[in-house]
């Protein structure tokens, strides 16, 4: 997958200048210290808790099968954030893939988040497939709006959906995009290069 771009790449935000490049076994220490200082109620979207030393190891294992993609932003050679493409070869929605994104409380609204987001985007946009789905809790309103700015659409509300430590039950929303469309509109307008960038 990460054959269509190339890492690592330096982008500007507010933040100062962020790292991007593809997280690895050898991340594996500084990811789990990155996700412990997140508030719990931050990583709800997501399937497994992941300031949880197994979850982590078995999430860099997925990586190593091949079937997710993360990508870390770091500032000064700190994590700040990671996005991640998931997608599942085997399942009947091999043609979906599902991004995953959280930024440290430290750099938000600084435009980490969307330069994340974009990257990850992209990634999803050269590898080929057709649909993509993200999902988060309904209070998120900066990762709807980053989403909404990309395109998603609201497909589902999930209510009850998760439940926090304190034993809170919150909604879930889940967006979709249909990806398979806007590359067919790039390569219509001739720009085969924004959606396969040789880096
Ligand atoms: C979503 C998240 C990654 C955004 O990261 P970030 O670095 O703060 O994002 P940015 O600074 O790039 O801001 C992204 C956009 O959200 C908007 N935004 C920020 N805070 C907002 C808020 N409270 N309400 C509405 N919009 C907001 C910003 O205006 C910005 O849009 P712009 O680029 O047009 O100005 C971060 O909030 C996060 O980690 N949330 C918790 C995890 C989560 O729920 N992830 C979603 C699942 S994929």
């Amino acid at each position: 997958m990460s054959e269509t771009r190339s890492y690592p790449r330096r982008v500007k935000t507010e933040a100062g200048e962020i790292e991007f490049r593809l997280m690895s076994r050898t991340d594996e220490a500084a990811v789990l210290a990155f996700a412990k200082a997140l508030p719990t109620h931050d990583l709800l979207f997501l399937p497994r808790n992941i300031s949880q030393p197994k979850v982590l190891s078995a999430w860099i294992s997925e990586i190593e099968a091949g079937d997710i993609t993360s990508l870390l932003a770091l500032k000064g050679g700190a994590v700040v954030g990671c996005g991640t493409l998931v997608k599942d070869s085997r399942s009947w929605s091999p043609h979906v893939g599902e991004i995953r994104m959280v930024v440290s409380l430290d750099v938000r609204g600084m435009g980490v988040g969307r330069a994340l987001s974009q990257e990850t985007f992209a990634l999803a946009l050269g590898s080929g497939l057709e649909k993509l789905s993200v999902q988060m809790t309904v209070d998120q309103r900066a990762a709807i709006a980053l989403f909404e700015s990309l395109g998603f659409k609201a497909e589902a509300l999930l209510r009850d959906h998760v439940r926090d430590v304190d034993g809170r039950k919150h909604d879930i929303v889940v967006l979709g995009h249909n990806v398979a469309q806007v590359r067919a509109q790039m390569e219509a307008y001739g720009l085969p290069g924004a959606v396969t960038p040789s880096g």
